[in-house]
């Protein structure tokens, strides 16, 4: 029996993933002309409603207004000059503005940001297929690249395209179907997780906590005025049904003493997730007529907030090379994809681990690596030149023209 041919439909750029990789590229594309449609294994609900990250570095919110899609952001998020550092019983701050020359960022849900991209790109009669399956990408080494898939009406189609762009994130197609041996990946697992919840309760912090203790790392965040975004460092194989919310608070709370009168502001928990930690890099981040962006090429652990800003970063390299490509047939461009996004991402990495290494307690550890950590956080906090390094990596490095 012959299989039946997939009904063909043709476009310039095809995007596996309705990320903010995949739904930043196709509207900086579509800003320059350019064709794309992007395909999400997900339902638009379910895209809108995944609980991620919460940082957007100066950079990206600015991306985010050049592309037309921040005029909720900006009324809706919260703007951010520092973080706290608590450790050793102190609580020291990062002062953004004043030490990289005015840069900040801002508190604005990654599902928050998702909703807005998706309204953008729809208002614009973009094609944008939720739900479907079966995706699969061929003749990645010609000049006709193909994804093929399988339609939310159960229709097997087929996209004739020039280039792809896999923007599917760490379980998606588009990085596995690169032939074994093309890619060399760089990788460290950490011994920990992250226990993130989110609660009704006001903020207990006008700004974010990183906290260093002996019982592990804490990170107090906020959504909103009403919710706030907390996270404790756990064992990555622990089960967020061993947590009751009065261990959870109690966990909370001795890990962040009270100071000065300081006092944890406690509300329902309605949302509990525990998160991996990894730090990976895929490279080179394309295969002939494919390039990956995103999660699909690079992980960071959650303390320095990069993967979200990160992955813009990407596709906005993608974006001008494309661009450059169809205005000038030159491939120049797309040929340094890699090297290019690559050199900011290996930074990222650097200061995600660093952040990490700082801040969580290794199993293991001995007294003489918590006092190197305390030391350093000293450091970080006493002298201007650690303290601008750190602040400069947390609102985003600058973009080099980009
Ligand atoms: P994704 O957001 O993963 O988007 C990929 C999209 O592709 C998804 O919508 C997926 O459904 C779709 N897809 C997958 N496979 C297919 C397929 N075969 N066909 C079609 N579509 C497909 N970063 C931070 O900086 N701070 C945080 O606090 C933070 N918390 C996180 C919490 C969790 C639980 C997770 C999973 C990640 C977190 N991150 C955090 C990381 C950050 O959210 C990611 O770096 C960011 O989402 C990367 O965007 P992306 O577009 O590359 O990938
Ligand atoms: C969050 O609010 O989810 C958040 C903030 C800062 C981080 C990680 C996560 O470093």
């Amino acid at each position: 029996m012959s299989t039946p041919s997939p009904h063909a439909i043709r476009t310039q750029v095809a995007i596996i993933g309705a990320g903010p990789a995949g739904l930043l590229l196709s509207q900086l594309l579509h800003l320059q002309g350019i064709e794309s449609i992007v395909l999400e294994s997900r339902s638009r609900d379910a895209i809108e409603g995944t609980i991620k990250a919460g940082i957007l570095e100066q950079g990206t919110i600015d991306l985010m207004n050049a592309i037309g899609a921040g005029e909720r952001m900006m009324k809706e998020g919260f703007v951010h000059e520092g973080i706290r550092l608590r450790f050793d019983g102190r609580e020291e701050r990062i002062d953004f503005p004043e030490l990289t020359g005015g840069r900040k960022v801002m508190i604005y849900a990654q599902h928050e940001v998702i909703k807005d991209l998706v309204q953008v790109r729809l208002d614009t009669g973009a094609d944008i297929r939720f739900e479907v399956s079966e995706v699969s990408v061929h003749e990645l080494g010609g000049t006709r690249p193909q994804v093929r898939f399988r339609d939310r009406d159960g229709v097997l189609r087929r996209i004739d395209c020039d280039f792809i762009a896999g923007c599917d994130g760490t379980q998606g197609v588009s990085r596995p179907s690169i032939p074994a041996g093309e890619l060399s990946i760089y990788e460290r697992l950490y011994p920990f997780g992250w226990f993130g919840i989110l609660c009704k309760a006001p903020p207990s912090s006008d700004e974010l906590i990183y906290a260093h203790h002996e019982r592990g790392f804490v990170l107090v965040s906020t959504r909103s005025p009403e919710v706030q975004r907390m996270y404790f460092q756990c064992d990555p194989t622990d089960k967020v049904e061993n947590w009751s919310d009065d261990r959870i608070w109690a966990e909370f709370n001795a890990r962040l003493g009270s100071r000065d009168g300081w006092k944890l502001q406690e509300g329902p928990i309605f949302h509990k997730v525990i998160v991996g930690m990894r730090s990976q890099v895929v490279e080179p981040m394309r295969y002939g007529r494919l390039f990956l962006a995103g999660d699909a090429a690079h992980v960071v652990p959650p303390t320095g907030a990069k993967g979200l800003n990160l992955a813009a970063a990407d596709v906005r390299v993608l974006a001008r090379a494309l661009t450059h490509y169809y205005a000038t047939g030159r491939t120049d461009l797309l040929d340094g994809y890699s090297d290019t996004a690559l050199k900011r991402i290996w930074k990222a990495q650097r200061f995600s681990w660093w952040m990490t290494s700082m801040l969580h307690t290794f199993p293991g550890a001995d007294a003489f690596q918590r006092r190197v950590q305390i030391a350093e956080l000293d450091y970080v906090t006493g002298s201007r030149a650690a303290a601008t390094a750190l602040a400069e990596n947390y609102v985003g490095l600058p973009f080099d023209g980009l």
